[in-house]
């Protein structure tokens, strides 16, 4: 959030407490009493270990049922389960592979979100998986600790499948990094947060393609639970907050104001934790926070309005309630890790990308069988990203990224580190610096788009491929787009 963003956003909540109720569609923060409902923690994703020590992941594409409401069941989609799916956990250096099976009854594909890897590995609209079928890519993991996630992305149809319930967090270690909170489900506790328009009978309903922005739900879940608490036992716990809604943005507060730090951006680590009382996300951005606790108090997490359409109305979405006596936590470190610099060559490249409307990039709409952009391997180049009348996003796949300017003011300091998506806020500019990946395919792209998933769905994506330097004038414009 730039600075005009977040004085307007803090006028506007002010003025929700002075009078009680926030913008169109706001509702007052409940009473913490009504949080009932214990946080569902996904389960941990244990591979089996092959001989050459090849970690293998099973993932199974399925429809179930699951309450959002209590007592009220209803049609959800997950991996492994009725809703979400299982977190994965790899380190660095890890050969992984994914075996993934679809058992539902339409195609879909499984994305890799914040994942570098080769293109044929990414699980974006390309590597359709059909109905009864099995996807089996592998790779190393070559990258520093981040919180990533993995979603559907057959084009057209990966609003709905989202909005069903497919999605999971994909957190990667790296055991050269400073020591934070580790103990998965205990101080490190993944968060995603996904609104919902609920029916009487607690289904969600809503077309996830229509109106400007698709849903933007009144009931807010945590990991798919509705008005959760969590209990805490340790003096610190490390938050992985990964914003999994089709449109919604959340700017994130304590009931009680108080400070916490920012410690990962998308793509890893800041090089130090940054203090914050508010943080701001975008679908399908991500943010590590470390939170300190006091022995036996309770305090809500809530995200309050913005000025920017996608983020009107002031929820509270989660109690933390600390037990009576914490576990001693290890200090927040002063030093994070030493990122590998982006650094942008004098005679960088640079891309201009404007966002019209919604549903096209540079007046085109996304076309499986073209080929938008050719990149050389390795490549540092700066994109701009205009943006002209509504909210967006942007998401480049297989990059690291760092946010230059957005309308020529850096970003906040909690921002600055490496991230594959970002905000872009209505008639602004965001320049960005781009570290490309090196893993060639001239016939196979990578996608990048607005994460607004009406707005990918509807056309807001393009292609682009990696391919080796010097070959770029060679490679063909044009692809044979694998059925759809
Ligand atoms: Cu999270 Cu192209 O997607
Ligand atoms: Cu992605
Ligand atoms: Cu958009």
């Amino acid at each position: 959030m730039n600075r005009r963003q977040f004085l307007a956003s803090a006028a506007l909540s002010g003025l929700a407490s002075a009078c009680g109720s926030g913008a169109a569609g706001a509702r007052a923060p409940r009473d913490p009493a009504a949080f009932r409902t214990e946080l569902r923690v996904p389960p941990l994703l244990e591979p089996e270990v092959d001989k050459d020590g090849t970690r293998r992941y099973v993932l199974t594409m399925q429809r179930g049922r699951s309450e959002i409401l209590a007592g009220k069941p209803v049609e959800t989609w997950g991996f492994n389960g009725p809703h979400l799916g299982p977190t994965i956990r790899a380190a660095r250096g890890d050969r992984v592979q994914m075996t993934v099976t679809n058992r539902l009854d339409e195609a879909s594909t499984v994305h890799w979100h914040g994942i570098r890897l080769p293109a044929k590995m990414d699980g974006g609209p390309h590597q359709m998986i059909e109905p009864g079928a099995t996807w089996s890519p592998h790779w190393t993991i070559d990258q520093p600790a981040a919180t990533s996630w993995y979603h559907p992305h057959p084009h057209g149809k990966t609003a709905t499948q989202v909005y069903r319930g497919l999605a999971g967090m994909f957190i990667i270690d790296d055991r050269t990094t400073a020591e934070l909170p580790a103990t998965y489900g205990i101080d490190d506790v993944p968060l995603i947060l996904q609104d919902k328009s609920l029916a009487e009978d607690g289904s969600p309903t809503g077309d996830p393609l229509k109106g400007t922005f698709g849903i933007l739900g009144d009931h807010i879940l945590v990991n798919g639970t509705y008005a959760p608490f969590v209990n805490v036992r340790t003096e610190r716990v490390r938050f992985r907050v990964l914003n999994g809604s089709n449109a919604r943005m959340y700017h994130l507060t304590f009931a009680d104001g108080r400070a916490f730090h920012v410690v990962g951006n998308d793509a890893g680590l800041l090089p130090a934790p940054v203090q914050v009382d508010q943080v701001s996300l975008t679908p399908g951005e991500r943010v590590e926070v470390v939170v300190t606790f006091a022995a036996g108090e309770q305090v809500l997490l809530r995200t309050v309005s913005g000025s920017d359409d996608i983020d009107e109305g002031d929820f509270d979405l989660l109690k933390i309630v600390a037990a009576p006596r914490l576990a001693a936590s290890p200090h927040l470190p002063a030093r994070l890790t030493t990122p590998t610099p982006i650094v942008v060559p004098l005679n960088a490249k640079v891309r201009r990308f404007r966002l019209n409307g919604h549903d096209a990039i540079n007046g085109k709409e996304m076309d499986l069988s073209r080929i938008d952009e050719v990149i050389p391997a390795g490549a540092t180049e700066i994109w701009e990203i205009e943006n002209t009348v509504y909210a967006h996003n942007f998401h480049i796949h297989e990059v690291a990224f760092q946010v230059l300017a957005v309308d020529g003011e850096k970003p906040p300091a909690y921002a600055s580190g490496h991230k594959d998506t970002v905000y872009v806020p209505p008639k602004s500019t965001v320049r960005l610096a781009v570290q490309f990946g090196r893993f060639t395919d001239p016939a196979t792209p990578y996608m990048y788009h607005c994460h607004i998933l009406r707005h990918e769905d509807s056309g807001m994506m393009g292609q682009f491929v990696v391919v080796e330097p010097g070959t770029e004038s060679q490679v063909p414009r044009t692809i044979t787009a694998h059925h759809m």
